[in-house]
């Protein structure tokens, strides 16, 4: 405690005396989990992509992710052995299915066949009930044959009249079946194949889960928020406690709040005035690395700007400490080389506690990845 500072008596409803604001704000006495030491597979580096795109093989995997980041999926999927090959902007084939799911990939399936036109597609897709899903790689060529992409399901559906398909990807997930894939790989070219909803990386066509923007969030990271509880599938409810880490403005305890959550706001900057005054939230306008939660929490949130693995040895004292159930953060990835940083922070989490770690790259992450994680059972 500093010299002159007195410790006050406030004490919450079960007698317990809370920390006051001087020592919320001192550095915690407790330090952050080192960063868990980790043996990089050789670097893998990729031949430069060719204009005109490869037409992919049947029989291996199609992978697509952010235009832009093939050659971190390139690598990703190589040190986890698979023999990969970058057939152009936005998509990579592999010889077989990792076993992990890839970070930077937003969906993926294996090619049963390779055709030219939307009746070829319709006889190669799965003939048992599955929502079919047609899409083009999000990159400026593959976005140019959007046209040609609805063209291509309005036959495909048609054809495929007889068969009673689960008419969302949801129903798809909960009756167990399976999510049918056409990628137009090239103008006129698909590749078809087929993949369980309860396996895939996504449930929307070709990973692209767009959220709407509601005119009332006071940020644009809400969206980030609502496809990552998406992709975890199951959200806070009415009464949890959540604390959200780097919260300013406010779009992510907007969300919670939203949900009937009560939220432990975390920032050193400001949250939106209605926000804040909310009366289910208590803004601690503080750093979150000084931070000690009164009492352990059901959520924890984070998205915070800042160094990815120090945020990772701070989630990482959160679980040592059991201070959470679940994990959901958004980590800040600027550098160029992020897959050694990717495997550090995953190690970091595990090292600490977290199990069922997830690190995959949503449609709404730009230089960043979203986590999801729940306290092991040993913690
Ligand atoms: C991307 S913004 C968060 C946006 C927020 N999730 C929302 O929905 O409005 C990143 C935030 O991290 C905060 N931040 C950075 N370092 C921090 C730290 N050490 N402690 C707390 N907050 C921090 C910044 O002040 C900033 O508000």
């Amino acid at each position: 405690m500093r010299k002159g500072h007195h410790k006050t008596n406030r004490r919450d409803e079960k007698g317990r005396r809370r920390p006051d604001r001087e020592e919320r704000r001192a550095p915690t006495r407790d330090p952050r989990p080192p960063v868990a030491t980790v043996r990089l597979p050789g670097r893998v580096k990729i031949p430069p992509i060719a204009k005109l795109a490869t037409l992919p093989t049947v029989g291996k995997w199609l992978w697509t992710c952010r235009d832009g980041f093939e050659a971190q999926l390139f690598e990703e999927l190589c040190w986890q052995k698979c023999s990969a090959t970058v057939l152009g902007s936005g998509l990579v084939e592999t010889d077989r299915q990792p076993a992990t799911p890839p970070t930077f990939a937003r969906m993926g399936f294996r090619i049963d066949a390779l055709v030219k036109t939307p009746q070829e597609a319709a006889a190669a897709l799965p003939q048992h009930p599955s929502r079919v899903q047609v899409w083009v790689p999000d990159t400026d060529a593959g976005n140019a044959r959007a046209g040609e992409c609805l063209a291509w399901e309005s036959t495909i559906n048609a054809l495929r009249d007889g068969i009673k398909d689960p008419s969302t990807p949801w129903s798809a997930f909960e009756s167990g079946a399976s999510l049918g894939q056409v990628c137009l790989v090239a103008p006129h070219t698909a590749a078809v194949g087929s993949i369980g909803a309860r396996v895939a990386l996504s449930l929307a066509p070709g990973g692209r889960a767009r959220m709407k923007r509601t005119a009332a969030a006071p940020s644009r990271a809400a969206m980030k928020l609502d496809e990552a509880l998406e992709w975890v599938g199951v959200s806070p409810g009415k009464g949890d406690l959540c604390v959200d880490l780097g919260s300013a403005p406010g779009g992510w305890t907007r969300r919670l709040l939203e949900r009937g959550a009560r939220v432990w706001s975390v920032d050193t900057g400001l949250l939106a005035p209605d926000v804040a005054k909310h009366p289910r939230v208590r803004h601690f306008h503080q750093t979150a690395f000084a931070f000690v939660p009164d009492e352990p929490c059901d959520w924890l949130f984070c998205d915070m700007a800042w160094r990815p693995l120090e945020v990772a040895q701070l989630l990482a004292k959160w679980a040592r400490n059991r201070w959470a159930t679940q994990m959901v953060a958004n980590i800040k990835l600027p550098m160029k080389d992020k897959l050694p940083m990717v495997l550090r922070m995953r190690a970091t989490l595990e090292a600490g506690g977290w199990s069922n770690v997830h690190l995959r790259q949503l449609y709404h992450d730009r230089d960043e990845v979203t986590v999801q994680a729940v306290r092991g059972p040993n913690t």
